[in-house]
């Protein structure tokens, strides 16, 4: 089973940004954490970052076109673009939406999603383990 896991713009940051907030695991700390429970679930798993929100909509098209799964945390583009909710509209697979931090219990201005009405599951607050609760999720839950 393919998935691929995208993420939003600063999330490259991890690890020196707002530690209080989002811990002191790196991004690269994330990446070694998806990738080992990826081969322990039999995933094929692709994870990508970038902080060019029309890089995030060419993959979440391509996401689209071949009907792979997605796990995506679009940071800070969650709370004000219309375009990622639309394109995340137009997925085929199953879509979880993950956020690091508890963005419930944070500015009013985070809890609004334009991602959450596509999706499929909403983990938060759960740290970089909502990552891994994702991909638990998506290879429990796999049609077929
Ligand atoms: C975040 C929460 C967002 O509000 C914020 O803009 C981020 C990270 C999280 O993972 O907790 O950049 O998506």
């Amino acid at each position: 089973m393919n998935v691929t896991v995208l993420n939003g713009p600063n999330l490259n940051r991890l690890g020196t940004r707002e530690p209080h907030i989002y811990g002191a695991a790196t991004y690269r700390d994330l990446e070694t954490l998806v990738a080992d429970t990826a081969a322990r679930l039999g995933l094929t798993v692709e994870m990508r970052q970038t902080n060019a929100e029309s890089e995030l909509l060419g993959w979440l098209h391509d996401a689209a076109d071949t009907g792979t799964d997605v796990v995506l945390n679009a940071a800070a583009w969650t709370h004000t673009s219309v375009a990622v909710g639309d394109a995340c509209a137009m997925l085929t697979g199953r879509l979880i939406e993950v956020h690091i931090s508890n963005v419930h219990r944070r500015e009013p201005f985070r809890h609004h999603s334009y991602v959450s009405a596509h999706a499929d599951g909403v983990i938060v607050g759960c740290g970089p383990d909502g990552y891994r609760l994702a991909l638990e999720h998506l290879a429990a839950t796999a049609p077929g």
